[in-house]
């Protein structure tokens, strides 16, 4: 008789290769390995090698990159995606895809689960989850290290004792990498108070004192140019990522809520990302109106937070895509950004919808705003507060007139 198969999202770490070992002595199933290329660019060969090392059976590999540009990227420089305005939501945006690939491939290869390397104390497990589940909820999820209680000194023990090979870096940090940026956990980075090593990163470079400029085409809120090329999406995103990180843009360090209640210290290097989505949000002020960007503010912060909390695949944010996608019709034009040593600054921007007025805005001749209008406009504007404090004066006055009556 032949075991039941598992499909095991597979990325090559430390968490996932262990996993392999375990779902075959503790779970007892064969194990199919799935790598799914969102960016990462990696030895997919090696990685391959080594799944089938440790044992899995069967290793599938999926070129996702295009799906996840279109798919997931694109609609999060749209929405500005950005969780606690921080974090560019790389990984967040990753595991849907990854998720739905597992569902795919377990039903391509009638195996009776999916697997994932996830802790019970990330976001990514719900992520994978919820997701799996929406998409086939008689699917059994199977997850190692959350089940057996795992710690990384366990598993590296474990590793350790299995022979299972581990990079140094693995052993240092916990590492999640895609197109959109790279996550920086674990080790010395768990003391808050100390700086991440110059080693800890590596697309973003620290040595470079020169400055330059680079500039940002957008279409309908998708980039699509960088400094005078066209290039599709993939290229686009892969160029800004070497130039502003070679200007040491991109570091993100901050203390984030957890959907599971952890308060956690990361790190990210995500140069494009902190570029395109700078340059977007610049562009959408010159070409939406106030009452459009002061909503679109409070979408943009529900959208981000659906996707960091799991719930990609959540009707709700398909219905606030309806609203961004309307907005951003009117966000095409240019952005030039100036980036010098890790500070990057907007230093231009064009558009032809722009509803910058020369006119209205100037304080020279050319002027044609009449000031005068302004006048009563003032007035009315703070009425409520000045008649608010005015009745405030008068209640404090009765009052102290009261305490000295009873205090006589
Ligand atoms: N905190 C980030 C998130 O929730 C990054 C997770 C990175 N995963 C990892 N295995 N290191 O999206």
């Amino acid at each position: 008789m032949t075991n039941e198969k598992v499909i095991l999202a597979y990325s090559g770490g430390l968490d996932t290769s262990v996993c392999i070992r375990y779902i075959q002595l503790v779970y007892k199933f064969d194990v199919i390995s799935l790598t799914v290329d969102c960016g990462q660019n990696e030895d997919f060969n090696a990685i391959e090698e080594k799944a089938l090392a440790i044992g899995s059976i069967k290793h599938i590999f999926v070129d996702a990159k295009e799906e996840f540009a279109n798919n997931y990227i694109i609609p999060s420089i749209k929405s500005n995606g950005l969780y606690e305005e921080k974090y560019p939501l790389a990984t967040a945006l990753a595991r849907p895809l990854i998720a739905s690939k597992m569902v795919e491939e377990a039903h391509n290869h009638r195996a009776i689960a999916v697997a994932h390397g996830c802790t019970g104390k990330g976001n990514d497990q719900i992520r994978f989850d919820v997701t799996i589940r929406a998409l086939d909820p008689n699917l059994k999820i199977i997850s190692p290290i959350r089940d057996m209680n795992l710690t990384r000194d366990v598993e590296l023990q474990f590793a350790q004792e299995q022979n299972i090979p581990i990079s140094l870096e693995a052993k240092k940090y916990s590492v999640d990498l895609n197109i959109w940026g790279r996550a920086i956990e674990g080790g010395n980075i768990e003391d808050t108070y100390s700086e991440p090593p110059a080693d800890a990163f590596q697309f973003v470079k620290f040595d470079n004192d020169s400055s330059g400029y680079l500039e940002l085409e957008f279409e309908n809120g998708i980039p699509v140019a960088a400094d005078g090329q066209r290039m599709n999406i993939i290229s686009l995103v892969s160029y800004v990522n070497d130039k502003a990180g070679s200007s040491g843009i991109g570091v993100v360090d901050h203390i984030e809520d957890r959907v599971v209640g952890i308060k956690s210290r990361e790190v990210y290097e995500a140069p494009a990302a902190v570029a395109i989505i700078e340059a977007h949000k610049d562009l959408e002020k010159m070409v939406l109106t106030t009452h459009e960007l002061r909503f679109k503010r409070v979408v943009d912060e529900q959208w981000s937070w659906l996707v960091y909390s799991g719930l990609w695949k959540e009707p709700l944010r398909s219905d606030l895509d309806k609203f961004i996608d309307a907005t951003q019709k009117k966000v095409s034009g240019k952005v030039k950004l100036k980036m010098q040593r890790g500070s990057l600054r907007i230093v231009g921007r064009e558009s032809r919808h722009s509803l910058y007025r020369d006119q209205l805005a100037t304080y020279t001749a050319r002027s044609i705003f009449d000031q005068s209008s302004a006048k009563g406009f003032v007035e009315l504007w703070g009425l409520q507060s000045t008649v608010a404090n005015m009745i405030d004066k008068v209640n404090r006055s009765q009052d102290i007139e009261d305490g000295g009556a009873t205090a006589r």
